[in-house]
């Protein structure tokens, strides 16, 4: 093991912020990380996936510990599925690249997220119309307080819209080493009604879509919005998509018509947060070397040199806007460390 002192973070996190870790170090095993977390003399410890769900607004006085745990295991097959094991430190793009390669499918709509196997469970990963829960069997963590394993089954990580346990009760207690996928062999479920998948697949003039179709056509139309982590920092959405009672919808329908909406029960309705802050007038803002992506309002950008605090003010000029147009709270989705 070896640990290093004040090392940038810039190229550990998508949104590109350069700060300094005191102390940082790269664990490629499950026992280096048991040894790692054992360590008394860093009392202070922030586990590093892919970086790609945070912000980070100052200098991390800490022992940044990055999870660098790779393999992907087949744990058991028969003609229709496949139980896969991904360990923590893959990169989920290459692993849904992985899975394709050899015919497996359920997780081509999920593909190009950026960030790592091991992170997805935490915010329940989704895009066009799937979300990891669909095709999650289990995962493995390590208990930061007695360092021993434990899995976590469907039911134990209580997955919901861009949450689980490991957001809540269990938040900051374990670090997921592994997770294991229950993917298809044949007969795939195909998700193509998510309305940009279906025009997208007709653009690429498919009529019957294999699932590397589907995965084409949603890698294209993420290209097309959002902005690739290697060329401006960002962390894809930076707010959840709002939920808002019914009665609350129909009345900002007298103010402003055709808001977008999902419904979400009975009496609930999800409002994308990309055309609030569209309709607010931030969308494609710059400020110096930060602001809001131009093609996709709900994603803010680091175009080279911007500090973490800044696209933080920004973030918090942007809530209250949005709080003062439509009476909305707007929750970040990233973390903010
Ligand atoms: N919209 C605007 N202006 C914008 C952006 C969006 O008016 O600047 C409108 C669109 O026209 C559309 C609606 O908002 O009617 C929804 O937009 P989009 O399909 O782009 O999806 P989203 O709700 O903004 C969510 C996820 C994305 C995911 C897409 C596709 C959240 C917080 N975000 O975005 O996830 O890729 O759906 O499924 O749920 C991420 O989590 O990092 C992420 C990128």
């Amino acid at each position: 093991m070896f640990i290093q002192d004040n090392i940038s973070l810039k190229p550990y996190n998508t949104f590109g912020i350069d700060v300094i870790a005191k102390h940082f170090v790269s664990v490629s095993s499950i026992n280096e990380l048991k040894s790692v977390l054992s360590l008394k003399k860093y009392p202070n410890k922030l586990i590093l996936g892919g970086g790609s769900n945070m912000l980070l607004t100052k200098n991390q006085d800490a022992l940044v510990i990055h999870l660098n745990i790779k393999g992907i295991d087949i744990i058991s097959e028969n003609e229709d599925n496949v139980l896969i094991k991904a360990y923590a430190g893959e990169n989920w793009h290459e692993f849904v690249l992985w899975c394709l390669n050899k015919g497996y499918g359920g997780i081509e709509n999920l593909s190009l997220i950026p960030g790592n196997v091991g992170t997805a469970p935490i915010q329940n990963i989704g895009a066009y119309g799937v979300e990891l829960k669909d095709v999650f069997v289990s995962c493995e963590a390590l208990s930061v307080a007695n360092k021993t394993l434990k899995t976590f089954s469907k039911e134990d990580c209580n997955f919901g819209y861009r949450n689980s346990i490991f957001k809540q009760q269990s938040k900051g207690k374990y670090v997921i080493t592994s997770v294991t996928f229950r993917l298809t062999k044949k007969n795939h479920e195909l998700h193509i009604n998510y309305g940009a998948i279906a025009s997208q697949l007709e653009t690429l003039n498919v009529n019957t879509p294999t699932i590397k179709d589907i995965s084409r056509a949603v890698i294209a139309i993420r290209e097309s919005k959002l902005p690739n982590p290697k060329e401006i920092g960002n962390s894809g959405s930076f707010f959840k998509n709002p939920i808002i009672s019914k009665s609350h919808y129909n009345k900002l329908l007298k103010s402003f018509d055709l808001i977008p909406c999902y419904p979400v029960s009975e009496d609930e309705i999800k409002v994308p947060a990309g055309w609030l802050i569209e309709k607010a007038g931030f969308k494609g803002k710059r400020f110096n070397d930060y602001g809001v992506h131009n093609k996709q309002a709900l994603v803010l950008v680091n175009y080279g040199n911007a500090k973490g605090e800044d696209i933080l003010k920004l973030s918090r000029l942007i809530q209250k806007t949005i709080k003062r147009l439509f009476n909305i709270t707007l929750e970040a989705e990233v973390n903010i460390l």
